[in-house]
């Protein structure tokens, strides 16, 4: 090695080495759990229960789910039990998504309605640890009071299930870096529902669409290409490429009508209903569809009209590159 190299080499190491004893010293933001008792009420409960199956995709990740099926349903007695993720994710470590049913042992009946709403939008576990950011709470921080105490109250009216889990273990330096993720979030105000585009932009993030939907390099978004598709998935033999959400006339949204954007969705609920065919090359995919086949007309119109809003970028993707035949294009 040349010296100047072997120069190179320290330097960067040291730059490494301190950034590294400067985040173990440096304590991640946690702020108290809010005393909070949410109340029960009916309205509160369905409107807990479609953000959690429909928007929020709680589901997919907390569920014990069968992946030889299309979009990974949940199996029968299966549903927030919580479950390991898989290894296929390629996740620095092991992690476990809470049962996030009212078992008192096992699940979050111990835990209080502020240390679940801390978790949901400020990353902090019911153990004051710092969750990996894997579970989307750095978009679930937009989420409304109403909405994150609906999502409690809900949670709170399923039937328990005894799921024991093993304890999430991140890989090391990982654990150092997400710390600064968490950030206190004091009041998020209700956005307007009568406003299609600021409620569609609301829907859209707490529904996680920019994070799959924004190619990503290294681990980051790329900026200035947020919506413009590209970002691949994998397991094992199996990918699927998310599709360009932005109002492009060739490569985007820009040709679909508000109809064909619902009618994509809502041909899912048969699916969703009888449950979803075998997984094959032409259909894998990791977007829930089975949920989102729930939003209601009037949620997916918003969300539409707020994707027509968004700056256009030229992305031409192939959603299935290892299939013979993709079938999705069979929306145009
Ligand atoms: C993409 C997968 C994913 C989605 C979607 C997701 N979670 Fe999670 N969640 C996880 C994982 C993984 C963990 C554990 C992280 C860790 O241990 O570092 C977790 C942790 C949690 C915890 C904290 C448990 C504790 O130990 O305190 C709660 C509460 C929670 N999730 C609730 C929710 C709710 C409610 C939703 C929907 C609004 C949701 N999650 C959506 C993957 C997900
Ligand atoms: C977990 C990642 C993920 C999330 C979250 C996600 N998508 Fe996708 N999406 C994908 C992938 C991958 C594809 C390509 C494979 C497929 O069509 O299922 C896709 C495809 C699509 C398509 C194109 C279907 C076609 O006909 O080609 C549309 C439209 C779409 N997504 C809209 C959305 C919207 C709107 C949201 C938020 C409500 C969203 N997606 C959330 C990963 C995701």
């Amino acid at each position: 090695m040349g010296k100047k190299l072997l120069w190179i080499v320290i330097a960067v190491l040291g730059v490494a080495c301190g950034e590294i004893a400067y985040l173990s010293l440096k304590p991640p933001k946690v702020a108290a759990p809010k005393e909070i008792k949410v109340e029960l009420t009916p309205e509160r409960v369905a409107r807990g229960k479609y953000l959690v199956d429909a928007v929020g995709g709680c589901v997919d990740c907390h569920s014990i789910v069968d992946e030889t099926k299309f979009a990974a349903p949940s199996v029968p007695g299966g549903y927030l039990k919580g479950r390991v993720m898989a290894k296929e994710l390629g996740l620095p470590g092991e992690f476990s998504a809470a049962n996030l049913t009212p078992d008192p042992e096992t699940g979050i009946g111990k835990w209080s309605d502020g240390q679940v709403i801390r978790a949901i939008r400020e990353g902090i576990g019911h153990d004051n640890r710092v969750l990996f950011p894997f579970m989307p709470y750095t978009e679930y921080k937009s989420m409304s009071d109403a909405d994150v105490e609906s999502i409690v109250a809900y949670l709170r009216s399923i039937p328990a299930a005894r799921n024991s889990l093993p304890p999430s273990k991140i890989a090391f330096p990982v654990g150092l870096f997400i710390k600064t993720v968490p950030e206190p979030v004091a009041k998020v105000a209700e956005p307007n529902h009568g406003n299609a585009v600021e409620y569609g932009k609301y829907l859209t993030t707490i529904a996680g669409c920019k994070s799959c939907h924004t190619p990503v390099d290294r681990g980051a978004p790329v900026p200035g290409r947020e919506f413009a598709g590209g970002h691949e998935f994998g397991a094992g033999a199996m990918k699927a490429v998310s599709y360009n959400l932005t109002p492009d006339n060739s490569t985007g949204l820009g040709t679909w009508t508000e109809e064909q954007f619902l009618k994509k969705f809502h041909d899912y609920k048969e699916y969703a209903e009888k449950g979803p065919p075998p997984v094959t090359a032409e259909n894998w995919t990791v977007m829930p569809w089975l949920g989102y086949s729930q939003l209601e007309r009037d949620d997916l119109k918003a969300i539409f009209a707020y994707l027509k809003t968004v700056p256009a970028i030229s992305n031409a993707v192939e959603t299935r590159p290892g299939a013979k035949k993709d079938k999705t294009k069979g929306h145009l």
